[in-house]
């Protein structure tokens, strides 16, 4: 794991971005880029949007949703469509959601779609962010998907959250290339701290293959 600090989150998005489009430029092939959802990431998205060139390589998915409308003002892929997708010539692979679909359902049709598009390889880049309370994706603590080593994308009930979600597990996580995880704001300074001690959900993508780097401001790393 890498911790690389930045004075605030306009340094952190840019060097996200940087990081992302150097990965792109520098590709022969098709990328696939695993998006974070929540609202760390935006500032990132936007400036990736117009920073990066080439996004005809990509094949863009999303490292975890909720279980709401795909238009819905909670749903992640909503938000990296608005602030990225809809505005790059990128492959956006989102998992479906419609009233009648369950969210097992959901997420056994979009596991079948990751599978498809890394055919013969590894995820490139994955984006991650980290909760106050360390879950990562919707790896939250104490829930099932923190188990499952069968699938790379479940659907997860997050009782903390009174919710249904949807995530990667930590299969997929852990045979990435690169994973990037985006902390910013003093809220994750005690999760951060954790998690690069490896003491919950977040600080467990490290136990894989994939190189971990995370993206810290001050405020954030101010425990590290
Ligand atoms: C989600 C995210 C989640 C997020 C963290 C941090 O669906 O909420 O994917 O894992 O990365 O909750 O969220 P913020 O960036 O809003 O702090």
């Amino acid at each position: 794991m890498e911790l690389l600090v930045h004075e605030d989150k306009a340094e952190v998005a840019a060097a996200v971005s940087r990081r992302v489009g150097g990965i792109i430029d520098a590709a022969t092939d098709m990328v696939t880029l695993g998006l974070a959802g929540g609202s760390t990431p935006r500032d990132a998205y936007e400036r990736m949007a117009t920073e990066i060139d080439d996004w005809h390589k990509v094949d863009a998915w999303l490292s975890d949703e909720r279980w709401v409308p795909m238009d819905h003002e909670r749903c992640n892929g909503a938000m990296a469509a608005m602030a990225l997708m809809d505005r790059v010539p990128a492959t956006f692979h989102r998992p479906p959601w419609d009233p009648d679909l369950t969210p097992e359902a959901s997420a056994a049709a979009y596991d079948a779609t990751l599978h498809s598009i890394h055919a013969h390889k590894s995820p490139d880049v994955v984006l991650l962010g980290i909760g106050d309370d360390g879950h990562t994706a919707s790896l939250f603590p104490g829930t099932e998907a923190l188990e499952v080593r069968d699938r790379w994308f479940v659907a997860n009930h997050v009782p903390q959250q009174g919710e249904d979600r949807l995530t990667a597990t930590y299969p997929l996580l852990w045979s990435a290339k690169l994973l990037i995880v985006m902390a910013v704001g003093q809220s994750k300074a005690e999760a951060l701290r954790a998690a690069l001690q490896g003491q919950n959900p977040a600080g467990r993508i490290g136990e894989g293959d994939a190189a971990v780097e995370w993206y810290a401001d001050r405020e954030a790393a101010s425990l590290a």
